[in-house]
């Protein structure tokens, strides 16, 4: 058994697995950047680096260090995310998308540090950011894998519940937009899950078995009650 307690029933897997936030770049010193820590993905790969996995984790920024025994590749942007994964996933036997994939990125680059200017008759003077969207690296990944059932695509999603539905309602029409086989839902807000050490989720499937619950608990014991759901659903080796 690993140091969970569980048999090395990912042995043999090959797992890879996406965490952090993505960084994007307006200038050689400034980015755009979101909150999230990482500790949910890293727990993920330590978990099936544990169960006996050869784990790749894809690392954008993190503030926990990555786990042993696990092969870390280092990116910044959602398209060097893009890039890594697309490239990794077809080896995979199962894909996790735990990143927090900025939607949006800066239209231009300034290659040298963006300057106030010093107009005495504008001294409020500030620019405009104009923003694009980022490729949608999972949707991209199910589009990808075709009519094959291999690599098991997992998803995750932060959500609120608002006056258009609950966290699972949410959740739930995001698995159908985005057509992968689980997705792991963690309800977001002041104080909840950003950087926290426990977290509470509902790991939704498109075959139709009922939500399972996970947590409040630590993000190792969710991540292990994630690859609980997933290790039977990957095909026989
Ligand atoms: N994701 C992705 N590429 C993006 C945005 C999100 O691969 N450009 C992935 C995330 O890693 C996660 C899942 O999609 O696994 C859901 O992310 P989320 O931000 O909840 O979904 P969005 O489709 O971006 O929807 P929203 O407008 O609610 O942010
Ligand atoms: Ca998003």
């Amino acid at each position: 058994d690993g140091p969970a307690g569980r048999a090395a029933d990912l042995a043999g897997r090959r797992v890879l697995v996406s965490a952090g936030g993505t960084r994007e770049p307006l200038d050689p010193v400034r980015y755009l950047g979101n909150r999230s820590s990482g500790k949910q993905g890293v727990a993920l790969a330590a978990a099936a680096a544990d169960r006996g996995a050869e784990v790749t984790l894809v690392a954008a920024s993190t503030d926990v260090p990555a786990p042993v025994g696990v092969e870390v590749v280092r990116v910044e942007t959602a398209l060097e995310l893009q890039a890594e994964m697309t490239a990794r996933a077809p080896q995979a036997d199962v894909v996790v998308m735990a990143a927090a994939v900025a939607d949006f990125r800066p239209a231009e680059y300034a290659d040298a540090k963006i300057k106030k200017t010093h107009d005495p008759a504008d001294p409020d003077a500030a620019p405009t950011i104009r923003l694009v969207r980022n490729p949608d690296i999972l949707a991209g990944l199910v589009a990808g894998r075709g009519a094959a059932t291999a690599p098991l695509i997992v998803g995750f999603a932060a959500e609120t519940g608002d006056a258009s539905g609950s966290v699972l309602e949410h959740g739930r029409a995001k698995l159908e937009r985005k057509g992968c086989d689980l997705l792991v839902v963690n309800e977001v807000g002041v104080g909840k899950t950003f950087g926290q050490d426990t977290n509470m989720v509902h790991v939704l499937s498109r075959d139709g078995a009922a939500p399972v619950p996970a947590g409040p608990a630590s993000k190792r014991e969710i991540a292990d009650t994630i690859w609980d759901v997933v290790g039977p659903r990957l095909v026989s080796a």
